[in-house]
């Protein structure tokens, strides 16, 4: 497997799990992580022997403490766009990756950690996580979506407060507003999940997959639009041996032996 600078990379049977690995730096994100992460996506996206990912960051302290502040401090308009674009891209990749991603966020998850977060498909946080959008404190909007994901996660009135006062929410804060799925003490966070990854597994791996892509797509549609859609996925579901499977098991009484077929 190739060796990323910025990034670890392991598989630990069917969960590939990225850490984010600047520490010195909070693993704040500069251009160089990003690149790798947008390749390392690439990769894990074509292996179907990676069912769960598991996206952490490194040391102690930071899940990622927000796209590199000495990065961006000479940027031009047109560089920060592209800046922008370029973070925009590789969130929406992830988010769209087949396999579910669960973020394991093991402390300060702010600006663009906290974008990346919200472009994973479930949080677990440390209790000692800590999540914002300071980006106003520094006078630029939040780059990498969060001005979209955000309300969309937690309502637009409690978004407009966290994106106009910059201000840090805890982890039991974050649950409480729906920010996170799961707060747990720092040394279970990654037992948790993976936990949540072994009980998704063990379920239809189509249908966990058309699962995701009914709602990633479906929340950009007007409902009656995305509810034709989920029929059309319903209906491919029965294509499936896994659907056969599945029901044959409840019917017999017995545990589900799926194959992703
Ligand atoms: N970019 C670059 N370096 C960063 C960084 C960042 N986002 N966050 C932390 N670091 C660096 C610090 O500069 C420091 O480096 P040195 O040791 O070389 O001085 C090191 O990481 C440790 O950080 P601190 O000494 O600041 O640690 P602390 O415990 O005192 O504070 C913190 C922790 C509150 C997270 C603080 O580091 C902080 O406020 N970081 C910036 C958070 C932020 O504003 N993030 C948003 C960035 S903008 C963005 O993300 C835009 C977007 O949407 C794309």
């Amino acid at each position: 497997m190739k060796e990323y600078q910025n990034l670890l990379y392991e598989f630990d049977g069917g969960i590939g799990i990225i850490t984010i690995n600047r520490p010195k730096a909070l693993n704040a994100l500069n251009g160089a992580t990003m690149r790798e992460l947008n390749e390392l996506l690439d990769v894990i996206a074509q292996d179907p022997s990676v069912k769960v990912v598991i996206i952490t960051g490194s040391g102690e302290k930071a899940f990622v403490a927000g796209a590199d502040i000495t990065e961006m401090q000479s940027m031009s308009a047109i560089e920060g766009r592209n800046w922008g674009k370029l973070g925009q891209a590789v969130f929406d990749k992830l988010e769209n990756l087949p396999q579910p991603v669960i973020a394991a966020v093991n402390g300060f998850a702010l600006g663009g950690g906290c974008e990346l977060a919200m472009a994973c498909d479930i949080r677990i946080a440390s209790d000692k996580a800590k999540f914002g959008q300071p980006e106003v404190t520094l006078g630029i909007t939040p780059g990498f979506a969060g001005t979209q994901r955000l309300p969309r996660l937690v309502g637009k009135g409690r978004a407009k407060e966290l994106l106009f006062t910059g201000d840090m929410i805890d982890a039991a804060e974050a649950y409480r507003i729906g920010l996170v799925n799961k707060v747990v003490p720092p040394e279970e966070l990654m037992a948790a999940a993976k936990a949540m990854a072994q009980k998704i597994m063990s379920r239809a791996p189509m249908a966990v997959q058309l699962c995701k892509a009914a709602v990633n797509e479906g929340m950009d549609m007007d409902l009656q639009s995305a509810v034709a859609y989920e029929a059309e996925v319903f209906g491919l579901c029965f294509a499936t041996a896994d659907q056969k499977e599945g029901m044959a098991a409840f019917v017999e009484k017995r545990k589900a032996n799926f194959t992703g077929k």
